[in-house]
């Protein structure tokens, strides 16, 4: 059985609508502070916080769980740098606490949710696996933690792990039950959609004298349910006796900040108001994945390439759920 901390957050959901259509039997543990109640559907749910070791324990006596994922982390990086003190305790100090009452039990496989934010400033696009590490925030340095705790933990424990680096996550469940709806909303694509639904007064656009053919930033957005996906493939990697390994997901094909306002724009028909600010701190002007990885060794083949597809399932979702999940 698996452990899924997170499945109630966006990712998590998508991965749990997956685990119940390959009937793979699971539990969900998450502390809702993030997530919707609603979106865990009919899988089995506890509630529990990572950051409360007897929560972890309680639900480990009471399931034979033998694969553990994580999605259960705080993800906003202006977020971790004005408090990087609660990153570091829910995104590092919770997983080392998941890996202890793990380890007591026996449990040693562990599939991660990492991040293209491991790299920092690229120094080559596409990016691989191998780059330089250089986080640039403190979001990002949790997850680098994580990651190399999760190496030591391999080395010295047997315990063996899937870290995938996502690039930007985005789109909906294609069938319509599942969206994104953060509070507050700090990606791209449903920032575009609450501007066009009327519901902000406008999207802005944070610099446009990058050194991209346009002068907005580019990146590389990847669908949720081929995240889901690669979560599968990594699952059935590590029961296949696969090594600890890192992989990063995304579709390798990068569009401007510009374009997914264009793509927004033909899939909702209509005109909307755009706002130009100036630059971000910290805002990489190109992030592209070398995933080429991902579809050799875990066989991934991302089915949602198209930012239009993606921004067509978030808009679906958001015109069904104009207020996201009820709470
Ligand atoms: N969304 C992206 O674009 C993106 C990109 C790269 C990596 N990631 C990673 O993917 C993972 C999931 O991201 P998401 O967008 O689904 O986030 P989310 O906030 O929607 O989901 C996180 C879930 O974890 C739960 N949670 C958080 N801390 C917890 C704790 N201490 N105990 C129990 N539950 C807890 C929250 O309630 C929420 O349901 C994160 O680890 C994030 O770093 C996300």
């Amino acid at each position: 059985m698996i452990l899924v901390c997170g499945g109630a957050g966006y990712i998590g959901s998508h991965m749990i609508k997956l685990l119940r259509a390959e009937g793979i039997d699971h539990v969900v543990f998450d502390n809702l502070e993030r997530g919707n109640a609603p979106a865990v559907k009919d899988s089995r749910f506890e509630k529990g916080d990572l950051r409360n070791r007897a929560d972890i324990a309680r639900v480990l006596d009471q399931y034979p769980i033998s694969l553990v994922m994580h999605f259960a982390a705080y993800i906003e990086v202006g977020e971790s740098v004005k408090d990087p003190s609660a990153f570091w305790e829910n995104n590092v100090i919770a997983v080392w606490n998941l890996l202890e009452e793990s380890r007591k039990r026996d449990i040693k496989q562990i599939v991660f949710s990492s991040t293209a934010a491991v790299y920092g400033e690229p120094s080559m696009i596409p990016i691989p696996e191998d780059h330089p590490k250089n986080p640039a925030n403190p979001y990002g340095e949790t997850k680098l933690a994580v990651e190399r705790m999760l190496g030591g933990y391999n080395d010295a424990y047997g315990m063996r792990s899937v870290c995938l680096r996502y690039f930007n996550a985005c789109g909906a469940d294609p069938a319509g039950e599942l969206g994104e709806d953060h509070r507050p909303e700090t990606h791209l694509i449903p920032r575009v959609l609450l501007a066009a639904a009327g519901r902000a007064p406008e999207i802005t656009v944070f610099g446009t004298d990058y050194e991209t053919p346009d002068g907005t930033c580019i990146r590389d957005y990847v669908h949720v349910s081929d995240i889901a996906d690669a979560h599968l493939l990594a699952i059935r990697y590590l029961e296949n006796g696969g090594e600890s390994n890192q992989f990063n997901l995304g579709s390798g094909n990068g569009f401007s900040v510009k374009e997914v306002i264009s793509a927004a724009k033909e899939v909702v028909g209509h005109d909307f108001p755009v706002g130009y600010g100036s630059r971000r701190a910290g805002d990489p002007a190109r992030l592209i994945a070398d995933s080429a990885k991902a579809r050799q060794v875990l066989g991934w083949e991302p089915k949602f390439d198209d930012v239009k597809v993606c921004v067509q399932h978030a808009w679906n979702w958001m015109q069904a759920n104009p207020d996201g999940y009820p709470r």
